[in-house]
């Protein structure tokens, strides 16, 4: 779907260079703040009581967010478009699946997940492309599969793109993304919305999504 496109290329390459350095300011750990880890608590929480199943943490990085939910109780496969980052996810987390593909053309059948967590990857994506990657996660979740996504919130109403330190990304608005999610059939189920920490520039976004 969005798979083949030279931003996505370029994404891959920019993380495929940062890999190292990303991965040494992040660690290993899930230090957001409080809001953040319950909404990922949550989000765990609601998969797990509508039976549990396979969850892929989608533009997963070096894995510690899907590591989390692995020690939150879930079945987690991480997937990520930079093969450095892989390759790092791997040596922290030999216990975790990872897989190398991009989010918008995942390798895996329809209804085949649970639950799916894009923590700040479809933030890279060209407005124009993200549609396609929200169809793609409809598409492989199973009818009431959750989709948890996390972003950096817009000040008004529009989109807009702004100077990520590894390659450039969007700010958007929570009702476009949450519009958006309703097209593709992915219903909010809630919203998180907190101001910036001392260290962050922009509001974050938190929307909790269910498949229908
Ligand atoms: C800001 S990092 C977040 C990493 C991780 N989710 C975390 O919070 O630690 C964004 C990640 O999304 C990945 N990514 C961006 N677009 C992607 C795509 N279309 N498919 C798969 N991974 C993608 C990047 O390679 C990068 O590892």
């Amino acid at each position: 779907v969005t798979g083949t496109d030279t931003s996505l290329a370029a994404t891959a390459a920019a993380y495929d260079a940062m890999s190292a350095r990303y991965a040494e300011v992040t660690g290993q750990g899930v230090d957001e703040p409080p809001l953040d880890r319950a909404m990922l608590a949550a989000f765990a929480e609601q998969v797990t009581s509508a039976g549990g199943g396979l969850v892929t943490d989608a533009g997963c990085g070096p894995g510690r967010i899907g590591a989390h939910l692995a020690r939150l109780g879930l079945d987690v496969m991480g997937v990520d478009v930079s093969p450095e980052m892989i390759a790092i996810a791997r040596g922290w987390y030999p216990a975790l699946r990872f897989t190398t593909a991009s989010m918008g053309a995942l390798p895996l059948p329809d209804d085949a997940l649970a639950g799916i967590v894009a923590w700040y990857s479809i933030i890279h994506a060209p407005p124009g492309a993200v549609p396609g990657y929200l169809a793609e996660f409809a598409r492989v979740l199973r009818p009431g599969g959750f989709l948890l996504t996390a972003f950096f919130e817009a000040d008004g109403d529009t989109v807009t793109e702004f100077d990520h330190k590894v390659t450039p990304a969007c700010r958007w608005p929570v009702n476009a993304l949450a519009g958006l999610a309703a097209d593709a059939r992915l219903a909010e189920v809630g919203r998180m919305s907190r101001e910036p920490g001392p260290s962050e520039r922009f509001r974050r976004g938190h929307l909790l999504l269910r498949k229908e």
